[in-house]
């Protein structure tokens, strides 16, 4: 972790991403990477996509065991959703098995196709899906099991996939570039895996972004030409497709980030065990749970408080310089187009009530994450 600056005040300038941060430490990098893409003049598809997707394929296949990684860069994380749904084809009348507890994108790409997203419980303790509720949930109407590696730690694919049987399984790896579990890494656990390169992801572009991974040359392919209008060649149209594709500037900005990705990892990983050892003998805050087998990227450090707390301390905090979020404040079986889609989610209903990330990024200084702890505690023993 950086040194903090000295005499600085301990929340100074403290944020949950830091991206002004982000650009000042790449910098001369990035100004470079976006001048070479100027002189070459070549801003959609073209070489510098190409060269990003095979420096991603090649540091998610430096991950796990296992053979090639085909990566296949998109406009975005929900079209990338929405592509490799597509890819497996699944369409109306479908149902996609996936969580309430996440950002809306993993249940909208798949009623983008006119399939009923099917929500199962989390477990309480990772926040990711429930192998035992997938079972519960899957029927011969799933066409797709969607688990969401949330806030960077991989679900249980094993027990997912047992879970699941014939039925393919999409990673929702948004949040999760990096993260490994039992020797396999996100986003290449399943028949295919999303990302998405939202500014504030583990891996930013300077805009929107997204890529599909796969292991599997055929699904590539597929997906190469569905997120291409359908054109496996150029004006030659096999299939209804969509205009989904990265621009070279966000690839080239891409690949300076990617260089970085490890050490903005071991920097999340610092500052994730330094707010656990400030936060342990808090009886009222439960500090994020790591899986066996897993290693954890934390795109955000979120705890569980008391709901009755949870209000007052997020005041506390803002008083004092400290930004919190609550993500998510309300599951996806509760809001109006996704209701017809669950019956019963306990778990997914406590968290949303509990849970609260604490600022993570890769620039937070060790006297900020102390002083964020500090500030906590400093509540909940008056609470
Ligand atoms: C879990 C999850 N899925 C999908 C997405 C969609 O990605 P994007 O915003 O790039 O479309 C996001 C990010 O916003 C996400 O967090």
């Amino acid at each position: 972790m950086p040194a903090p600056p000295r005499n600085a005040p301990p929340s100074m300038d403290l944020q949950m991403v830091d991206l002004r941060a982000q650009v000042a430490a790449l910098r001369p990098e990035i100004d470079a990477a976006i001048a070479a893409v100027l002189d070459r003049g070549a801003f959609v598809r073209g070489p510098f996509v190409a060269a990003f997707e095979a420096e991603l394929a090649a540091y998610v296949a430096g991950l796990a065991e296992g053979g090639a990684v085909h990566a296949l860069g998109v406009g975005n994380g929900t079209d990338a959703l929405q592509v490799a749904l597509m890819a497996l084809g699944v369409g109306p009348g479908d149902e996609v098995v996936c969580p309430a507890f996440t950002f809306v994108a993993t249940a909208e790409a798949a009623a983008l196709l006119g399939a009923r997203p099917v929500f199962a419980d989390i477990d309480p303790e990772t926040f990711n899906l429930d192998p035992e509720r997938v079972a519960d949930a899957v029927t011969e109407r799933t066409k797709a099991v969607v688990p969401v590696h949330l806030f960077g730690q991989m679900a249980d694919l094993a027990a997912i996939r047992d879970a699941a049987g014939d039925v393919p399984i999409v990673e929702d790896a948004a949040q999760a570039l990096g993260a490994t579990r039992d020797g396999q890494a996100a986003g290449t656990a399943g028949a295919v895996g999303t990302l998405s390169f939202y500014p504030s992801k583990n891996l930013g572009a300077f805009g929107d972004g997204g890529a599909v991974l796969t292991t599997d040359a055929d699904l590539a392919a597929r997906v190469r030409a569905i997120a291409n209008h359908g054109a496996e060649r150029k004006y030659h149209h096999t299939r209804v497709g969509v205009n989904s594709r990265l621009d070279a500037l966000q690839a080239a900005i891409l690949s300076v980030q990617l260089r970085h990705l490890p050490a903005f990892t071991d920097a999340r990983r610092a500052a994730a065990a330094l707010y656990d050892a400030h936060l342990d003998g808090l009886d009222e805050v439960v500090r994020p749970a790591r899986a066996a087998g897993a290693c954890h990227v934390f795109h955000q450090y979120t705890v569980r408080v008391p709901a009755a707390l949870r209000n007052g301390l997020r005041a506390h905090l803002a008083a004092r310089g400290v930004p919190t979020m609550v993500y998510y404040p309300e599951p996806l079986h509760r809001m109006a187009p996704y209701a017809g889609g669950a019956a019963d989610l306990p778990e997914t209903d406590r968290a949303c009530a509990e849970v609260l990330s604490l600022p993570m990024h890769p620039h937070l200084t060790a006297s900020q994450v102390a002083s964020v702890a500090e500030a906590v505690a400093a509540f909940v023993r008056t609470a």
